[in-house]
């Protein structure tokens, strides 16, 4: 947790306020007024574990992670394009996949649902940067009327440094075409670079940070107002003592 460790020794001493401040921005948050819910609403997806091993049996690839599917297809029934929303169950997810020097690969195939992802990690070897770069996606629900088939080999998402995982604890949303987008719940991904079994140190996305900003904000408001306070009231004491001196 690379990004959280540098403030984290600032936190210490507002922790209280802190905390309050998340409270306060939680109260605001909740205030907030209700977004018209969408055709399906199939809640929060499980997180799964999506580890992809090298021929030479250690891991190259780590993800763990909930994956919700968004699409839109013209359904049979209905005979119109309607928009679905559904959760991949990671204990009907098989998983596979492919590392080399620079690419990295992680296939996602859930049979009961007729639905294969496939993943693709670029590693720029130059800039020691890595991004999701290749999605595709066909699903053959038994409601569409043609099999949704969707490739986009020029995305630039979860972009991280080598040696180091990615990690998204919001809700973030990958485009992959109009009618097909992936929704990710609390990712963690590492592609390149797996030491043993573990992520390596994580860089936290930027919906997180944004997120953090809010309580830092609050807590630096709050914490300034105590030491004005607290200047104010040592003021006053010092001015009533040279007060009692003068008599
Ligand atoms: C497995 O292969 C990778 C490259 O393909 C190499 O970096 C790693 O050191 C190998 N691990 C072992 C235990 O041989
Ligand atoms: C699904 O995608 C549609 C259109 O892109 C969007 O309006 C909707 O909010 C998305 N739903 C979810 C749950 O992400
Ligand atoms: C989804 O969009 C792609 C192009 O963005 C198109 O080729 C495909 O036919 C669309 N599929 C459906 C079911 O609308
Ligand atoms: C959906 O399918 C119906 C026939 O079942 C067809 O008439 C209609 O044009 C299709 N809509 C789209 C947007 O492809
Ligand atoms: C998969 O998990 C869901 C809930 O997490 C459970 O209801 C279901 O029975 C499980 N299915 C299998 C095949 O284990
Ligand atoms: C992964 O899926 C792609 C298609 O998206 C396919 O070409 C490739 O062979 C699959 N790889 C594995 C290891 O299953
Ligand atoms: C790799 O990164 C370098 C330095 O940031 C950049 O100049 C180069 O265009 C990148 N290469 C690719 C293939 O994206
Ligand atoms: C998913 O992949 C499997 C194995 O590669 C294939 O048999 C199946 O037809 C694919 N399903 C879809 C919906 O493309
Ligand atoms: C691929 O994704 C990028 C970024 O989201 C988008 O600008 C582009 O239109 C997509 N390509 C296709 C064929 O949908
Ligand atoms: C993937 O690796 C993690 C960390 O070592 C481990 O907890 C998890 O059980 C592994 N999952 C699978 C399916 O191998």
């Amino acid at each position: 947790m690379v990004q959280i460790c540098r403030v984290q020794s600032w936190f210490v001493g507002v922790t209280p306020l802190l905390i309050f401040a998340t409270v306060l921005h939680q109260g605001f948050a909740t205030v907030a007024p209700p977004t018209p819910a969408p055709h399906k609403e199939p809640g929060r997806p499980e997180r799964g574990y999506y580890n992809v091993t090298n021929h030479n049996g250690t891991i190259c690839l780590m993800a763990y992670m909930g994956l919700q599917l968004n699409i839109s297809y013209n359904s049979t029934s209905q005979k119109k394009v309607v928009q679905d929303v559904m959760n991949l169950q990671p204990n009907l997810t098989k998983h596979s996949g492919l590392c080399d020097s620079d690419i990295a690969s992680l296939n996602l195939t859930v049979d009961a649902v007729k639905t294969n992802l496939t993943f693709v990690f670029t590693m720029n070897s130059t800039s020691n940067k890595y991004h999701l770069s290749e999605v595709t996606v066909s699903a053959a629900w038994p409601e569409m009327k043609e099999p949704v088939s969707v490739h986009n080999s020029s995305l630039d998402y979860l972009r991280g440094t080598v040696g180091y995982s990615y990690f998204c604890r919001d809700e973030q949303t990958l485009n992959v075409a109009q009618n097909l987008s992936i929704n990710t719940f609390q990712l963690q991904v590492q592609p390149f670079a797996v030491k043993g079994d573990q992520f390596g140190a994580a860089e936290e996305c930027q919906l997180d940070e944004d997120d953090m900003l809010i309580p830092i904000v609050v807590g630096a408001a709050l914490a300034g107002l105590v030491v004005i306070v607290l200047l104010a009231y040592l003021i006053g004491r010092k001015r009533s003592h040279a007060g009692y001196q003068s008599i």
